[in-house]
């Protein structure tokens, strides 16, 4: 590397900033943090001094020149990209952006069907006419992962003018697969590959990590920062390293999505998280391996769950064994203070941290708990999966222009079978639609969908039902 990775030009800057004391009579509202009700001052009054906004010498996301620039260049270098945004609004944003920055409406686009609703909600957003391609189901992972590179190829014969091709790597859960035999089969057609690597920022670490896709030949890849590294919540990255996507058309649709008053400690934290990976060395990566093994042997048992083996160190799956619910097991951990990050109907995960764990006598003494506490509990969960994404390529029943047009009914899950759903129902975590807007609901969702409910999965919807065409 030919800068210095320890620099963290935006957070210097600001630092530099609070330190001179400045008198505010601009916005936000705290004045750097002088107004706060005293409950809140505990908190929040370090961080509001940073919390500034588009004043001299502390440059625009929107156009950076100055010390965002030089974050965002440092990045760059670190994640091996032509280009490097920062986003103040999740991956979510990135991935509305990176959409609409190369698929207009009316534009094929090849998607994996089980991607994040972020990629849904720019197709939606597009116009574009998506064609889904299924993941396999993997019978060591004992779920969805990814799509093969046959379906892809299926995929691309029938549609080669596809205008790009959008797929997630890893899974939640850490799952990579080969990726770069997808990113060259799609550059011989000239297409571009468009990455939702909300769960990779840390693969840039290299081995033991799996390799990430920017450097496998990714045109764009985007990544929550949040997730895996120490950035604060919403702070993401956007990465380019191609000539098949305009930067301008998707700088144009950052500015579009994301707040014309961005967060400058999200901004910041960017840079924090950054260089902590990037000063990360192999010794502490040992001793973060060797942390996660520990844990990984408190929590493997045979009796209740498996603990399945996993491409990113970091993620900890426990699969539930039949006799029980692994929203059951996860809720007895909850009731101890330990908070899983995902609980599926047949599996709960557990992230580690960019550290060596530190409470290993409390989540031992947790285990016992929950072990004894599931001898007298019995909740038998199955549920049938295998229908659930049954058509290996697939279109929508109606293009995105149509349904906006129609009008829709709410009706009770159960009667919307046969008819075309006019909004996505999503099990939240993952956020992965069980049911696209546009798609035909079948018995099997449905099925699905109840099992899912009874086994206390949280369905992201405002009212009960789902709204039909
Ligand atoms: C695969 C995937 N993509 C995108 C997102 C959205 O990321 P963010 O929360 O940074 O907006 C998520 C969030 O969980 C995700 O799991």
């Amino acid at each position: 590397m030919n800068k210095d990775q320890l620099r963290m030009p935006l957070f210097e800057k600001l630092k530099q900033f609070a330190s001179e004391g400045p008198t505010s009579f601009h916005v936000p509202g705290h004045k750097n943090g002088i107004i706060i009700p005293d409950a809140a001052r505990n908190y929040f009054e370090q961080i509001l001094k940073l919390d500034m906004t588009e004043l001299p010498g502390l440059d625009d996301l929107h156009a950076p020149a100055e010390s965002i620039a030089e974050s965002e260049g440092l990045a760059a270098e670190f994640f091996g990209s032509e280009e490097t945004f920062f986003l103040v609004g999740g991956s979510t944003a990135g991935n509305l952006a990176m959409i609409l920055g190369v698929c207009s409406a009316g534009d094929e686009v090849i998607v994996q069907r089980n991607c994040h609703k972020s990629i849904m909600n720019g197709l939606e957003l597009s116009g574009a006419k998506p064609v889904f391609i299924a993941p396999e189901y993997d019978d060591e992972m004992r779920r969805h992962t990814n799509p093969s590179l046959s379906i892809l190829r299926e995929a691309l014969r029938v549609h080669p003018d596809a205008k790009a091709i959008v797929l997630t790597y890893p899974d939640y859960f850490g799952k990579t697969y080969s990726i770069e035999e997808m990113i060259q089969l799609a550059h011989s057609y000239n297409i571009p590959v468009l990455v939702d690597e909300a769960h990779g920022v840390h693969f840039a670490l290299g081995g033991p990590f799996p390799p990430s896709a920017l450097q496998l030949g990714a045109d764009v890849v985007v990544q929550s920062a949040h997730k895996m590294a120490p950035a604060m919540t919403m702070a993401s990255f956007l990465h380019i390293n191609s000539s098949l996507v305009s930067k301008e058309r998707i700088a144009h649709f950052l500015q579009l999505i994301q707040s014309s008053s961005p967060s400058y400690p999200i901004m910041a934290s960017l840079d924090i998280a950054r260089s902590f990976l990037a000063t990360l060395k192999p010794e502490d990566v040992v001793v973060i391996l060797q942390s996660v093994k520990g844990i990984r042997d408190i929590l493997k048992q045979e009796a209740y769950w498996d603990i399945l083996p996993s491409d990113d160190p970091l993620k900890i799956t426990f699969h539930v064994k039949q006799s029980h619910s692994a929203r059951e097991i996860a809720t007895l951990f909850e009731n101890e203070n330990i908070y899983p990050e995902l609980v599926t109907h047949n599996q709960i995960l557990f992230i580690h941290g960019l550290s060596s764990f530190e409470k290993t006598d409390v989540l031992k003494k947790t285990v016992k708990s929950v072990m004894e506490q599931l001898k007298n509990h019995s909740n038998h969960a199955t549920m049938n999966v295998a229908k659930l994404f049954a058509e290996p390529i697939q279109e929508l029943a109606l293009s995105y222009e149509a349904m906006n047009k129609l009008p829709y009914k709410q009706v009770p899950f159960t009667e919307g079978i046969g008819h075309i759903a006019a909004e996505a129902v999503i099990p939240y975590p993952p956020g992965i639609p069980f049911i696209l807007k546009g798609e035909k609901i079948t018995a099997a969702h449905i099925e699905a969908i109840e099992q899912l409910r009874g086994q206390g999965v949280r369905i992201q919807q405002r009212e009960s039902g789902i709204r039909v065409y």
